[in-house]
């Protein structure tokens, strides 16, 4: 038995070995797991499952792990400086040492969906969770349909991974549109509400599986806009973020209903959550 699953609550150690801004205010942490638990823990992970990264001394949060095994061994996190745990950790260089428990949750069933059509829709550093989406997808090209990406943030400094732009646009039968909110100086591309952009967009329904990550009020009114495009509840995922504690379905801390965040999710089906969503607007 490993002293992870002897104590669930204990973090396995990690080195930082990489730090990069990649939006206002956002950072990409590269984490090396250091002991021979960690490095089995998270040698084997999958797209939307999530982990809690701790700076020492400050805490612990949980994030969307935004990377996959496939591309390398170390474990990545975009994470924006918002509180006390993540202004510590952006405060950190690279060779800190960083705790790291999991990883934790379901996810996006990649293997499930083989064979369709994919709307992705990403709103600012919602769209974390969504690059292992994509990786793998680039990963295994022939075993999914065409591929609509759609990325928004507030503004163009919030939008993330766009040095990726250029390698996904490369890849073949797979569009990505981008919209800001509130353009800048400079700014060409479009502006407006991710769910306009959805609208003019249009994707087709016909086995198509529409896949959404962002805020709260941003993935009610995606739902909305896909609904009325005619995409089925049947046919949308999202993942959610809740308020969490320990991350492993005992503290009550993040349940809907009578699902957990943490054990039934992060990673829902649309019909498997209506009428809890707005609990979280
Ligand atoms: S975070 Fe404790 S039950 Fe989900």
């Amino acid at each position: 038995m490993s002293s992870a699953e002897a104590n669930p609550m204990r973090p396995y150690l990690g080195r930082l070995a990489g730090i990069e801004d990649i939006a206002a205010g956002i950072k990409l942490f590269q984490v090396e797991m250091t002991g021979p638990e960690g490095q089995a823990a998270f040698s084997e992970y999958k797209p939307g499952q999530f982990a809690f990264v701790s700076a020492f001394g400050a805490g612990e949060a949980p994030f969307g792990i935004t990377s996959t095994p496939r591309r390398g061994s170390l474990v990545e996190f975009a994470i924006a400086a918002l509180g006390h745990v993540t202004n510590t950790l952006h405060s950190l260089e690279v060779g800190d040492p960083v705790g790291v428990r999991g990883p934790l949750g379901n996810w996006f069933p990649m293997e499930e969906i083989k064979g369709r059509d994919i709307v992705i829709l990403g709103g600012g550093i919602g769209g974390a969770p969504l690059r292992p989406v994509v990786h793998t997808i680039l990963d295994n090209r022939v075993d999914y349909g065409h591929v609509t990406i759609l990325w928004a943030a507030r503004s163009p400094d919030l939008l993330v991974f766009t040095e990726e732009f250029d390698d996904w646009r490369a890849t073949p039968d797979l569009d990505v549109h981008v919209t800001v909110d509130r353009g800048e100086e400079g700014w060409t591309g479009n502006v407006g509400l991710i769910t306009q952009l959805l609208e003019q967009v249009n994707p087709s329904t016909e086995n198509t599986v529409a896949i959404t990550c962002g805020p709260p009020i941003m993935i009610h009114f995606a739902f909305l806009t896909l609904g009325k495009l005619g995409f089925n509840p049947e046919q949308s995922l999202t993942t959610l973020e809740a308020r969490m504690h320990c991350g492993i379905g005992k503290c009550g801390r993040c349940n809907m209903g009578e699902k957990f965040v943490c054990t039934d999710g992060p990673v829902f089906w649309q019909s498997d959550i209506v009428g809890f969503l707005e609990g979280l607007l």
